[in-house]
């Protein structure tokens, strides 16, 4: 994360409220890894998956599996961000991204205000400064921000006081999903080390697929993008060479060493030309069909299937392979809300010891799982895994 001065670490307290505010007693003197380099005005921010280092991503997804535990409990709620406000600013549409990181806040006790473009006073002209300016101006404390252009989440951390947190930026980043993908592979697969990952579709258009490259090479990944010729980047073969991944034309010559298979959304809304020629024939050639979906599973039971959504179900990915035993897709967004608490708690309540809960309040140690889970057969589902 890009971060204050401020030195982050534990909270204790003996009482583990999980409804009402505990007062912290004595913090540890260990310092958790999430405080960095000063952010420009003096704040953290999420801004890009190559703002975290390999201890800071670990440090989310550990605090993500504690909190997961919470989406099983009668009374969803921790006392750990009250007081707080936060800010969803999203001027593109999104149904993941926004409901997730308003559960999230909602259950961590913090007041959550939804702003769209549409519908807000950028309607009427208001330039985007001028509308971060206003909500600023109101005592926020943090503000999710999704927008069209790239770098819009950069250029607001640039202006306001309050943390700011990339829900995703146009073509360049969208951090938190990828946090949620390898929070995912994880709880499935066990270390990604290693781990080899194809990313598939629409390379050109995809914020996900830069970075989920920038965080499951932190985490020590082997991945191998896929795409025709037309949805490559420009420059990728430079960039590949660079930080030391794959590419290929060749689906199907990838697919029976993959141990994770993401399908990216072929993003029409931002195509201005022609693509590929039609629908069919990219399907039949990047579509995750039946009989890849066979070839896959044949060459290794365990893999994975991955897709940010929303899906377009009979282009890239046909709906037996949405629906396989192997698809991830129901846990990624299960996994959102788990991974969005981990990311406003540790930066909102990682310079403030005022506002710090322990661990065991939200920690369940009889169901959740702090570490990634040891590798086990696709098929095999657990009661949160299937929750959504
Ligand atoms: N994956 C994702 O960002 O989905 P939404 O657009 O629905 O938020």
């Amino acid at each position: 994360m890009t971060t204050s001065t401020a030195t982050t670490s534990t909270a204790t307290t003996s009482a583990a409220a999980t409804t009402s505010a505990a007062a912290p007693t004595t913090t540890s003197p260990t310092a958790t890894p999430l405080a960095a380099a000063d952010g420009p005005r003096g704040r953290r921010h999420l801004l890009s998956s190559a703002d975290l280092s390999l201890d800071q991503v670990r440090a989310i997804l550990d605090t993500a599996a504690e909190m997961h535990g919470v989406q099983r409990r009668e009374v969803k709620k921790l006392p750990t961000l009250r007081g707080r406000t936060v800010v969803n600013l999203f001027f593109e549409d999104s149904t993941r991204t926004r409901s997730s990181f308003e559960i999230a806040g909602k259950w961590l006790s913090a007041d959550v205000i939804n702003i769209s473009g549409k519908g807000s006073s950028t309607s009427k002209g208001e330039s985007l400064r001028d509308t971060v300016l206003t909500v600023a101006a109101m005592g926020v404390d943090a503000l999710v921000i999704r927008h069209h252009a790239s770098g819009a989440a950069h250029q607001v951390s640039q202006w306001v006081d309050a943390h700011v947190i990339n829900a995703g930026d146009g073509m360049h980043e969208h951090p938190t999903q990828a946090l949620l993908d390898a929070y995912t592979m994880e709880r499935r697969l066990g270390s990604l080390e290693g781990r080899h990952v194809l990313i598939v579709g629409d390379l050109t258009h995809s914020r996900v697929v830069r970075s989920n490259l920038i965080t499951l090479k932190t985490l020590g990944a082997r991945i191998t993008l896929v795409a025709p010729p037309t949805l490559m980047p420009s420059g990728i073969t430079a960039w590949a060479r660079a930080e030391g991944f794959d590419l290929t034309h060749d689906f199907d010559a990838v697919l029976p060493s993959a141990d994770a298979v993401m399908m990216l959304r072929v993003q029409r809304e931002r195509m201005s030309g022609g693509f590929f020629p039609t629908a069919r024939e990219y399907t039949v050639g990047y579509g995750l069909t039946r009989p890849r979906l066979d070839t896959l599973v044949a060459a290794n039971p365990d893999v994975v299937i991955c897709h940010p959504g929303p899906m377009n179900r009979g282009l890239e990915i046909g709906a037996d392979a949405a629906d396989a035993a192997q698809s991830l897709i129901l846990d990624q967004v299960s996994a959102g809300v788990a991974v969005r608490m981990s990311v406003l708690y540790h930066l909102l309540s990682g310079n403030d010891d005022q506002r710090r809960v322990p661990r065991s309040a939200w920690a369940d140690t009889s169901e959740g799982r702090a570490r990634p889970a040891a590798p086990r057969s696709a098929g095999a589902s657990t009661a949160e895994e299937g929750t959504a």
